[in-house]
């Protein structure tokens, strides 16, 4: 495998060598000094068409202590405002020598039609509506960690799954490791070819929560709304609005997760996001290890 474009591409024994690797890698960061020297020779570009927080820095963190040189860019601020397409732009970058390119669009398929034209190694950060793989990889990764397994697990995404490609990654990483898969949401929300991924369809987030081990709660995503929804926001809380109160009174400990960025007061209260319950920040600090893996495993096949 060249690229990382998607799950869906991959295979379940694929994902078990980045979990390993990632492993090995977060034992590294738990050390005083917490860097490896394994890609001192290879120099990559962040490349980044819509906003982040949380992949970007972990992509540059997880780079950094790899030892590759790096640099980002932002098509806010850059050339692209002048009109620059999407492959001028990677091919100018390429030309600096640079092996690997990391990188966020809001195009499904962006990173797709890249891996067509370019011969560097492509990382997909997110491509709109479509996949968001080394999301999914640190989702997974941390359900492993807090409840030894993937596999037998029972997992609901809940939310905007219609505009998510959180949701997507997940639900092909999730099946591949043998998890249980269900989401939960408005049916506007859901895709209406939802029933062919082989998930369970759920409206009601009382009995989705009853169901599941883990409940991954996802943002609602005005960006990518091209048109008013039903429900407007406080429809939404209203009625899968997770608190503390609904998860303490059930009759058994589930995980909460959430990728980031919280909505808080939406989908998710204050009090359920900062409770026992929640994994979010153990998520985030996944991140790093899972993204050099990826990065490692890449750069080990050029
Ligand atoms: N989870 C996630 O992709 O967050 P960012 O958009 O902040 O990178």
């Amino acid at each position: 495998v060249r690229h990382l474009l998607g799950i869906k591409d991959i295979t379940a024994e694929d994902i078990q060598l980045i979990f390993e690797t990632a492993d090995n890698f977060k034992d590294v960061l738990n050390r005083p000094i917490k860097k490896v020297p394994s890609m001192r020779d290879i120099t990559i570009a962040n490349v980044f068409f819509e906003n982040s927080t949380r992949t970007r820095l972990s992509f540059e963190l997880a780079e950094k202590r790899l030892s590759a040189d790096v640099i980002n860019f932002s098509s806010s601020g850059s050339s692209v405002k002048k009109g620059e397409t999407l492959l001028d732009t990677v091919n100018n970058i390429l030309a600096m020598k640079v092996d690997m390119i990391v990188m966020r669009h809001s195009s499904p398929g962006a990173p797709h039609f890249l891996s067509r034209h370019i011969d560097a190694n492509i990382v997909n950060a997110g491509d709109g509506t479509h996949e968001h793989p080394t999301q999914a990889l640190l989702d997974s990764f941390s359900i492993r960690e807090k409840l030894g397994e993937v596999a037998g697990k029972k997992v609901v995404i809940i939310g905007d799954i219609l505009h998510s490609r959180v949701a997507l990654s997940n639900i092909f990483a999730l099946q591949k490791l043998g998890a249980e898969v269900m989401v939960c949401g408005p049916v506007t929300l859901l895709p209406k070819y939802i029933k062919e991924l082989g998930v369970k369809v759920e409206f009601d987030v009382r009995k989705a929560l009853a169901w599941c081990d883990v409940a991954n709660v996802l943002r609602i995503q005005l960006e990518r709304q091209q048109m008013k929804y039903f429900p407007s926001l406080r429809e939404y809380t209203l009625y899968y609005g997770i608190d503390k109160k609904m998860l303490d009174s059930l009759d058994k400990e589930i995980v909460l997760m959430h990728p980031g960025p919280i909505n808080r007061g939406v989908e998710l209260s204050s009090d359920a996001a900062d409770s026992h319950h929640s994994i979010i920040l153990n998520q985030v600090e996944n991140g790093v290890a899972i993204r050099m893996a990826v990065l490692y495993l890449l750069a080990s096949k050029q």
